[in-house]
């Protein structure tokens, strides 16, 4: 049987240089699947608007979003450590805002931990979730919800003042609190020397394998997604094409009457159906 994976098991896989899991879900089934094959830890990423509700970044993604499909990842959730994202425009406004946004997730979406995008430009909002006695991770690097800013989904910390700056936040997230760190897009060697620095975990996305943890968006790693992919994806499987083929098998069946058969049928008693020609 497996065991629950806290916060603590975050922190003791860290010091036993037991790598951590993270796969991203955003439903029910998938959320079982995933538990029941032994993830750490499923993140109901904000990503959540691009690969399941089909808009263009994450910006558009409300709390509502985000409540509604970590309900259903918490239901099929036994073992793994759900987090969910706090959605763009969350948690900017206010600390208190951010304290009651990251309550309902809790209080209404069944999530374990909320994960934020930033570095010390939030933590005084991150320490106010904290001091709620509700664990937050980190996510510093390419941060999705910053993509305006950024001018595109790049890279970061390529130069030696940016590298600094993101070391530096890192630093700032440890001391206040956050249990473990998303390092997203940066090059492997920044990401190892700020996993070398610090006692909590980092979990990469295109950082390098020094990381403490992977996480992969689960639609990409499955290949489902059967569009762009980016570079630091490795597709396990390409489920696309095996429902492209399904589908159309589905469609052929339909239309020549190969489907449905006998055994998918039903049956009554004969003496009946004469009856029935008479009403
Ligand atoms: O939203 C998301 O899925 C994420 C991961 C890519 C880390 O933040």
């Amino acid at each position: 049987m497996n065991k629950k994976f806290t916060t603590a098991s975050f922190i003791e896989s860290k010091k036993k240089t037991e790598k951590i899991t993270v796969l991203t879900a955003y439903d029910y089934q998938t959320a079982k699947l995933i538990d029941n094959s032994g993830i750490d830890c499923i993140l109901v990423g904000d990503s959540l608007g691009m690969v399941v509700l089909g808009y263009e970044d994450t910006l558009e993604v409300t709390m509502d979003d985000m409540i509604h499909h970590t309900k259903a990842v918490a239901r099929g959730t036994e073992n793994a450590f759900v987090v969910a994202d706090m959605p763009f425009m969350s948690y900017h406004v206010s600390k208190e805002e951010a304290i009651r946004n990251a309550g309902r997730l809790v209080k209404e979406g069944k999530t374990m931990g909320v994960k934020i995008e930033g570095g010390r430009e939030v933590i005084e909002k991150i320490s106010g979730i904290i001091d709620a006695k509700i664990p937050v991770m980190g996510h510093i690097g390419l941060t999705p919800q910053s993509v305006n800013l950024f001018g595109g989904f790049k890279v970061q910390g390529k130069d030696e003042e940016k590298a600094k700056q993101i070391i530096e936040d890192a630093l700032s997230l440890e001391k206040a609190g956050v249990f473990a760190i998303v390092l997203e897009a940066i090059p492997e060697k920044l990401a190892k020397i700020i996993t070398e620095k610090l006692s909590i975990p980092t979990i990469g996305i295109g950082a390098g394998s020094d990381c403490d943890g992977q996480v992969l968006v689960i639609n990409d790693m499955i290949g489902l997604n059967d569009s762009f992919i980016p570079k630091f994806v490795k597709q396990y499987k390409c489920i696309n094409k095996d429902i492209k083929s399904g589908v159309s098998e589905y469609i052929k069946e339909v239309k020549s009457s190969e489907f449905p058969k006998q055994e998918h049928t039903f049956s009554i008693d004969e003496e009946i159906i004469k009856k029935l020609y008479w009403v």
